[in-house]
């Protein structure tokens, strides 16, 4: 069957490819337009910054500091920036996207090498860390000074919190810090009851990366520092690593409203159900194997060939995880609606169908 066969269901309107194929929230949007009016003192001097700055901070607990960034990898370089010193490493999990997916910008700006484990999950455990801690002392490898995590993982899967501060301790025990890359924290806290706290703050994370353009910001994430001892130098390694936006009142303006009355939460419960329904959805169908569970917002999917990897695409692009088992990756986000994971949903089925 080619591309487009006359079999095929209507597409989705919103794409799966990724929870950033979105658009941006409608009070974002809003809220934007609004601060636009008059005249404000830049780079972080303005009331929406200053504003934004402590709802990100009470988040928290309220004691953090917080520096409003450009994008993802932009927060994790700083954050990382943040924690590392000479000769220091950073140890991930092999599919962290600090490591695939970010050009080596995390190598090139802060110097240090990152030091990879593999994970059957994204996850890693602290025996993963432990194993890389043969190096501490030798002057002829890099020294591991960060644990870098991801919450939820690349690979769609979450840590309980429990998990996090079990690989928090081991970092601690052995003088190194604990950066979170939370590009998709708010889709990991709303899996969690809300419960931010329990998995950064009350886990001993350091340093947080918080996502905000995979939740319906138009461009922005933010580092949050909860190590005081590394406070002081946020602002300076920001304005190095080029994160420090001169007009930061759009930045404020949109976490501002991002983070009023939980909005965060209440798109990123929704991204994370319709992750659940579209699973749901292809349970049972012929020829389709979903991997694992959607704990957040991202379903996993194998089909039957690549062949029907190909006219999924065709009709609906997303993007493909594992092409040795033509799985695919499906992102849904605060726009997916229930019309969008049927009709997608309908696809696969139809795709799998034709190639079974
Ligand atoms: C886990 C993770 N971290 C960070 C990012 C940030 O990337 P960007 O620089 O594209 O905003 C992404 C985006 O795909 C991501 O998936």
């Amino acid at each position: 069957m080619n591309a487009g066969s006359l079999s095929m269901p209507p597409a989705p309107q919103c794409s799966f490819a990724s929870d950033n194929a979105a658009g941006v929230l409608p009070e974002v949007l809003d809220a934007m337009v609004a601060a636009n009016e008059g005249c404000a003192l830049a780079y972080g001097e303005d009331p929406w910054t200053t504003r934004a700055e402590s709802a990100l901070a009470d988040l928290f607990g309220g004691a953090a500091a917080v520096a409003l960034c450009w994008g993802g990898t932009g927060a994790n370089v700083v954050g990382l920036a943040c924690l590392l010193g000479p000769g220091e490493a950073v140890i991930c999990a092999e599919e962290a996207h600090i490591a695939v997916d970010e050009g080596g910008a995390p190598e090139r700006f802060t110097g240090s090498k990152l030091l990879t484990v593999p994970t059957p999950d994204g996850k890693l455990r602290p025996d993963d860390v432990l194993a890389v801690l043969y190096a501490l002392g030798n002057q002829h490898h890099a020294q591991p000074g960060v644990v870098s995590i991801t919450q939820s993982t690349e690979r769609g899967t979450l840590y309980r919190p429990d998990e996090i501060a079990a690989v928090a301790e081991v970092a601690h025990d052995h003088g190194l810090h604990v950066h979170l890359d939370g590009a998709r924290i708010a889709n990991a806290a709303a899996a969690l009851d809300g419960d931010l706290r329990s998995f950064t703050t009350d886990a001993g994370v350091d340093v947080v990366s918080f996502g905000g353009t995979k939740n319906g910001l138009m461009y922005g994430d933010a580092v949050v520092v909860l190590e005081p001892a590394v406070a002081r130098v946020l602002p300076f390694v920001r304005k190095q690593t080029t994160q420090l936006a001169s007009k930061m009142r759009f930045l404020g303006a949109q976490f501002e409203a991002l983070l009023a009355d939980d909005l965060w939460l209440r798109t990123a419960g929704h991204a994370n159900a319709m992750a659940r329904r579209l699973a749901d959805r292809l349970d049972g169908v012929q020829g389709v194997q979903v991997t694992g569970t959607p704990d957040v917002n991202a379903t996993f999917v194998q089909l039957p060939s690549a062949a029907a990897v190909a006219e999924l695409q065709a009709w609906s692009f997303v993007w493909e995880w594992e092409p040795a088992r033509h799985e695919i990756r499906a992102m849904t986000s605060f726009a997916t609606t229930i019309d969008d994971v049927d009709r997608f949903a309908a696809g696969i089925a139809a795709v799998a169908a034709q190639h079974g």
